[in-house]
């Protein structure tokens, strides 16, 4: 049982980045005061975090994510409201944060408490805990809406295969695992052989490598090999997933692991009526929000959490971080505060 009050200290501990005089940036474990917090109508005990591709940036210094320093990075956050002055939650609600500002330039989740706007939170889903929901966390929230664009494009577990890049990371094993979970046949492309055991493990039925993504031949299309697909990698990759995508398919983008740009000509689009669409989950509307985590919670529940994340003292999130950049990581990071 966790004590819904705030502690008579003035302070908690936060990991705090700083951008030193030769410019670079050093992320260490300090006392934060609760002054230094940001208004906000819920003030939250964290109990849970989870390290996404976004903290890496904001950790290293990426000013299109975060502008000013001092900071505490930490996209997503779980726990216990411990001051409320919204309606719409009371003291001991158990919330989950994710996306919007949090972590960015709003002092995030690797801390001991954050202080949010009420329409930021959402109470934690039936059927899922804190700890679950912060394994999924932005993670598989992105994920998930994929799924959900794939279910309302009217792509049908036997409508053909779905293709997901960066297979092994957070977005990609989750997304396997969800796509898996409701029936559909998953093609996994990674570029990591230690994967596969792990990939077929969460459904996927056929692994690919990274390099079956990235075709150089500049043909505007390519033979059909998937209906719809979650790229995470983006430039040539996502061209080439393109390119690759059968008529009336659809595919979701949601990163930019290789690149930000996009070659590819309109081919795809106007001789096989392929779609393509973006996924933005920070700035989920609230309606949309509540629906995905309801089918996260629902019918992509997946049983292999487990399998997919490993936990981590904040004290550590800073290798784990440096780590993540250089793409090494496979599955979900969990930081237990
Ligand atoms: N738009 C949104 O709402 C949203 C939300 C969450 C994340 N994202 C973005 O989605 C991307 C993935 O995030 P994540 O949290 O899953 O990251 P992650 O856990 O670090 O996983 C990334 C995976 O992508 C693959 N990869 C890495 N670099 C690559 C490269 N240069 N070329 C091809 N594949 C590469 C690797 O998997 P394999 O070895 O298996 O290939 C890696 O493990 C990031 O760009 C992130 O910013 C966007």
């Amino acid at each position: 049982m966790q004590l819904a009050s705030k502690p008579d200290s003035q302070s908690f501990k936060a990991l705090v980045v700083k951008e030193t005089a030769d410019g670079k940036f050093n992320a260490t474990l300090e006392d934060k005061l609760f002054t230094d917090l940001p208004q906000g109508e819920l003030l939250i005990k964290v109990l849970f975090s989870g390290l996404n591709y976004k903290d890496a940036l904001s950790a290293s210094g990426h000013k299109g994510i975060t502008r000013r320093y001092p900071h505490t990075p930490g996209i997503d956050a779980a726990g216990i409201v411990i001051e409320s002055v919204s309606p719409d939650f009371s003291q001991g609600d158990e919330v989950v944060v994710t996306g919007y500002d949090l972590g960015m330039n709003t002092s995030g989740g690797f801390a001991q408490y954050i202080r949010v706007p009420a329409r930021w939170a959402v109470h934690r889903p039936a059927n899922l805990s804190l700890k679950e929901c912060m394994i999924i966390g932005t993670s598989g929230f992105t994920a998930a809406s994929a799924v959900y664009e794939f279910i309302k494009h009217g792509i049908k577990p036997g409508s053909g295969k779905i293709l997901v890049t960066g297979a092994s990371g957070a977005v990609g094993s989750m997304a396997v695992a969800m796509l898996a979970q409701v029936g559909y046949k998953v093609v996994a492309s990674s570029g990591k052989q230690e994967a596969i055991a792990l990939l077929k493990q969460l459904g996927a039925i056929e692994i690919i490598g990274r390099e079956e993504t990235d075709d150089h031949s500049e043909k505007p299309l390519l033979p059909p090999r998937w209906i719809a697909a979650l790229d995470t990698v983006g430039g040539n990759t996502l061209s080439t997933v393109i390119r690759s995508t059968a008529e009336r398919g659809i595919v979701a983008n949601c990163g930019m692991l290789a690149s930000n740009k996009l070659d590819v000509s309109v081919f795809p689009f106007i001789l096989r009526a392929v779609r393509l669409v973006g996924i933005a989950s920070a700035e989920t509307p609230m309606s949309r929000r509540l629906e995905i985590w309801n089918l996260i919670s629902g019918k992509l529940k997946f049983s292999k959490l487990d399998k997919i994340h490993r936990s981590i003292p904040l004290s550590e999130v800073p290798e784990a971080l440096e780590r993540m950049l250089k793409a090494s990581t496979t599955g979900k990071i969990l930081v237990e505060i």
